[in-house]
């Protein structure tokens, strides 16, 4: 299959996303593109490492077995210490200011080895090679790296773009189910925020794309990969357009953050937050009815979520006006005129927000209840 390449501006120069079936053929290749480097130091995770060890080998990333660190990428390990850990590593391997960091893995692999990239020497060059869908799709774009602290997520990070992107969706075959279909949420965010034929794609070929269909994966990661590229490359930092990205999330932040993390997966919770600012959007007279019952429907093909929980709308409330996201004390929320379109908005009537935080898990509940008649 014909390997796609994205490019991405930002402010330390424009990088590509070599996107296909197969990429991860020509890394070695694209990597000695980059520029001489003294060595390559693969960062990776004992998991990742275990499912793709071998086909990093033989992709000949490293020139030696101890050119590669891991470090246990568990999100309650996306912390200071896993950096001080790879950084003693890096240094013990004799990495200097010439040489190149690989990070391959999901997002807490990249979110973690950029911001090791970023402050290593103060700064070497890195190349990301992501390994879930949520990195190809998302986190490995887009140069915003960092870890967690006790008080809250990625609060200590950098933005640092990598070099080089290598999305191979072959590496996902070995990514666990539950993984891979909470990936989709920022795949059909895409679509309504920016790409109505990519979300029709979706309707149409949801089945093959769980099936994880070669073409069907790679046309729905190079289009969401491009939308990424396309936004960011105009709003690295955040001022405007890259907010739209953040649909979903106003509420899918505040529902892994009541559950502590620890229920949802992200993707999971954008889901739930998708059906949710689908419903705000209606309520606020801008999504049309037909176009909230599109959202919730390819939502629940992604799978039953796990439930909304019990807790009092005002506690999501609460959490909403804590995330580091809110400015000047006002919730902004990305919502959708129609699908393929999406802008943020704030001061949207707290009532609004209240009254579609009680109906969400009501709604979703009485489509169950409507799927499992069908199903008799
Ligand atoms: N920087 C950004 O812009 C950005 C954007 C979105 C999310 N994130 C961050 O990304 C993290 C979530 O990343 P994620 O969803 O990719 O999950 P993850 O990195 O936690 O990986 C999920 C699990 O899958 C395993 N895994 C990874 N690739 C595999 C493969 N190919 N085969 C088998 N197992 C594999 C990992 O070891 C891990 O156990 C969060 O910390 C989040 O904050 C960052
Ligand atoms: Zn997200």
């Amino acid at each position: 299959m014909k390997l796609k390449r994205i490019s991405i501006r930002s402010s330390s120069g424009t990088y590509e996303v070599v996107c296909g079936a197969g990429a991860l053929q020509d890394a070695a290749k694209e990597i000695r593109a980059l520029g001489s480097s003294s060595s390559v130091q693969v960062v990776s995770s004992p998991r990742v490492w275990r499912a793709l060890g071998k086909e990093m080998k033989r992709a000949r990333l490293m020139s030696r077995e101890a050119n590669v660190h891991m470090f246990d990428d568990r999100e309650t390990a996306k912390n200071l210490e896993s950096v001080k850990k790879i950084a003693r590593s890096l240094s013990r391997a004799g990495a200097d200011r010439k040489s190149l960091i690989v990070a391959v893995g999901g997002g807490v692999v990249g979110d973690v080895v950029g911001f090791v990239a970023a402050s290593y020497l103060r700064g070497v060059a890195l190349v990301q090679v992501p390994t879930t869908l949520v990195a190809q799709v998302d986190s490995a774009m887009g140069g915003k790296t960092g870890v967690n602290l006790p008080e809250g997520k990625n609060l200590v990070g950098a933005f640092y773009p990598p070099k080089l992107v290598i999305a191979d969706s072959q590496l996902l075959r070995t990514l666990p189910n539950r993984e891979f279909r909470a990936g989709l949420a920022e795949v059909i965010k895409y679509g309504v925020i920016a790409d109505a034929d990519l979300f029709s794609y979706l309707e149409k070929n949801f089945d093959a794309i769980l099936r994880r269909d070669a073409k069907a994966l790679d046309l729905v990661i190079s289009r969401s990969a491009q939308i990424k590229a396309h936004v960011v490359s105009r709003d690295e930092r955040e001022s405007s357009l890259r907010e739209i990205l953040n649909f979903g999330h106003t509420f899918g932040h505040a529902l892994e953050k009541v559950t502590r993390y620890r229920h949802f997966q992200h993707g999971e919770a954008v889901a739930w937050g998708m059906v949710a600012a689908s419903l705000l959007g209606h309520e606020a007279g801008l999504t049309r009815a037909d176009d909230v019952s599109r959202v919730v429907t390819l939502v629940r093909r992604m799978g039953v979520l796990p439930a909304w929980p019990r807790v009092p709308e005002k506690r999501l409330v609460d959490a909403m006006f804590a995330d580091k996201k809110t400015l000047h004390g006002k919730l902004r929320f990305v919502l959708s005129r129609r699908i393929g379109e999406g802008r943020s908005y704030e001061s949207v009537p707290l009532h609004l927000v209240e009254r579609v935080l009680h109906f969400t898990p009501r709604l979703m509940q009485a489509v169950e209840n409507h799927l499992g008649k069908l199903r008799g």
